[in-house]
């Protein structure tokens, strides 16, 4: 049986000194079908290791239904790497940030009330070892030292960045090696004293996250991690996007020197990310810190293979820079066959969002967290007093918080939008009946102390400066009304003109074979998108992001049918498809 353990200056495989190559490809971010190209492309660039996070919220996200089939097949993934001759680097949180949806935490864990996360709260740690359990299960039999391919298992992530509650670490611990885990576990910070004194406890071996000034790093790294290897657990070869801003670009040329410091100085990497990958559905997550920051669909993160699994000019820098110090595969990946492109007119379905049920008296609007709807839409209604008005056209409508983007209509008249990035929450609305507030929540923060809030229509409503009570609201399923649209009932031909306001669209279309798509969002405004059932993302035209991209396996030769679920207002009632992404507009 192979050994791998960590030496006193490095890590040893089967005794002898070893250096990890690893590269981050997040399962729950690639199509299942492309798994395996991804994990080969890796070896390709000359990786010897892939290295992924485990989402809780991907495979538990209603309590006690937990999935680890299909696209959450944890196993799978791990076997394939091992079917590439390739190690592999677990990391199960249960916090992962990652610009994933809540950092990994399922929402009904985080809306639990009085629950203290990460920190050893019993009512916390009861969750977490019945969701750590359950990862290990899957992790423990292909530990390297059982006949797999598992090196390493971390402990949390970026500890050190949030909390310093080191029974809590301890607690991990105990309960990671109660289910089995046999292989040395390790710890990540961002290479700062307090990080690093916060993040790790003895018997841990800390390593670093960052992606420049090497040499400084390492040597904070050393004072924290006295002997063994040193190791960037993630070394950011670019970064991450957010609705309304630039699509973020590194050069190849300045990640590559970096690499090749960090290899120079002896350490081992993990390459973050070697292949980003999609937020599909609604799994982005957000910032805020002051201002909140949604994370665009794409997570391509400029990194060497881009989003569609095409290796970029990042990738023939660092297979070089790689090869410098160790042997890389002649083999290199071969191009997939350009994408088609061409376009389709679009039928309208017209309205798509319900109305919310009749009075049920909330007198404040719900939660989502209360609704136990983790993302999404919820329609919310009621009644406005006509007295609020006093005789005057219009009367003030303010929230405490809008989280995150509220379409206000009375009597059916759209009113405006409340952008929490904007930080809006009060709008004026004209004298009427029934007043409907449409919210969106765009991504729940996964960094910092705002993990877990509420979403929603926060902290209550008041109108002319009186409370206004008497809510009712309608969570939205928008897979299932996908599906509604696509069974095709009731299409009106939209092509001559597009249809105003937040309406449903679909178009069906052939192929020569399964491929790639992009589906080019341009010409519309701010919604949801599905290929045949497959929920690619969120589209905004406040960009950067301007294609969203459709892997291969969703589609078929004939019978494709794409929804668009609108809700501000699409500018030309057609589907184009582009020949490769396009990410948007780059920092000059
Ligand atoms: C940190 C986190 C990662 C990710 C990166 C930025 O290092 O540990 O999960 O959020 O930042 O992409």
């Amino acid at each position: 049986m192979a050994s791998f353990t960590i030496g006193d200056t490095d890590f040893l495989l089967d005794g002898r000194p070893h250096r990890v190559l690893a590269g981050a490809i997040h399962y729950f971010r690639v199509h299942p079908d492309h798994w395996a190209d991804r994990i080969r492309k890796a070896r390709l660039m000359g990786l010897n290791t892939i290295e992924t996070y485990v989402a809780w919220n991907a495979h538990e996200p209603q309590r006690g239904e937990w999935d680890a089939s299909g696209a959450n097949d944890l196993g799978r993934f791990l076997d394939l790497i091992a079917a590439e001759g390739m190690h592999a680097i677990v990391r199960p949180g249960p916090y992962i940030c990652a610009e994933w949806h809540n950092g990994g935490m399922p929402v009904w864990l985080t809306s639990t009330p009085g629950i203290r996360l990460r920190t050893a709260d019993p009512v916390y740690m009861a969750e977490v070892t019945t969701y750590l359990r359950r990862v290990y299960e899957i992790v423990v039999p292909r530990q390297i030292d059982r006949g797999g391919n598992v090196i390493l298992v971390q402990i949390e992530n970026e500890y050190g960045a949030y909390g310093s509650d080191k029974d809590y670490l301890r607690e991990l611990v105990e309960v990671t090696r109660a289910a089995g885990v046999t292989v040395a576990l390790t710890t990540v910070d961002q290479p700062v004293d307090d990080h690093l004194d916060h993040g790790s406890i003895d018997g841990l071996h800390s390593t670093g996250s960052f992606g420049s000034r090497v040499s400084e790093r390492l040597a904070t790294l050393r004072e924290h991690q006295r002997t063994g290897p040193l190791m960037c657990s993630e070394f950011w070869d670019g970064w991450f996007d957010w609705w309304g801003g630039v699509h973020h670009t590194t050069s190849a040329d300045a990640a590559a020197s970096e690499l090749d410091a960090l290899l120079a100085a002896g350490a081992s990497v993990n390459v973050y990310m070697f292949h980003g990958g999609t937020n599909f559905g609604l799994t982005n997550g957000a910032n805020d810190k002051g201002r909140y920051l949604p994370i665009v669909t794409s997570y391509d993160y400029d990194a060497p293979l881009d989003e569609a699994g095409e290796p970029t000019e990042k990738f023939w820098a660092l297979r070089d820079v790689i090869a410098k110090y160790a042997d890389v595969p002649a083999e290199v990946p071969v191009r997939g066959s350009a994408a088609p492109t061409f376009e389709v007119a679009l039928r309208s379905h017209g309205e798509w969002l319900p109305a919310a049920a009749a009075a049920s008296g909330h007198d404040q609007p719900p939660t989502f967290d209360a609704l136990a709807q983790p993302s999404g839409v919820i329609v919310y209604e009621t009644d406005l007093p006509v007295d609020a008005f006093g005789g005057r056209p219009t009367a003030v409508l303010a929230f405490g918080d809008v989280r995150d983007r509220a379409w206000v209509s009375v009597d059916g008249e759209p009113v405006g939008t409340l952008s929490r990035t904007l930080h809006e929450r009060v709008i004026p609305v004209p004298a009427g009946r029934r007043l409907r507030v449409v919210v969106e929540e765009q991504g729940r923060v996964n960094y910092a102390s705002r993990i877990g809030e509420l979403k929603g229509l926060i902290g209550g409503a008041t109108l002319g400066g009186e409370p206004l009570t008497g809510w009712s609201a309608q969570p939205v399923n928008l897979a299932a009304v996908a599906g509604i649209v696509a069974s095709g009932v009731d299409a009106e031909d939209a092509s001559a003109i597009a249809p105003a306001g937040a309406v449903a669209l679909s178009a069906t279309f052939d192929l020569e074979a399964p491929a790639d798509l992009f589906l080019d969002t341009t010409a519309w405004g701010k919604g949801f998108a599905f290929v045949n059932g497959f929920f690619l993302g969120r589209y905004w035209r406040s960009g950067a992001q301007r294609t969203l991209y459709v892997p291969a396996p969703v589609t078929r030769t004939t019978g494709n049918t794409v929804v668009v679920l609108e809700l501000e207002q699409v500018e030309a009632p057609f589907a184009r498809f582009a020949g490769g992404l396009d990410l948007g507009q780059t920092e000059e």
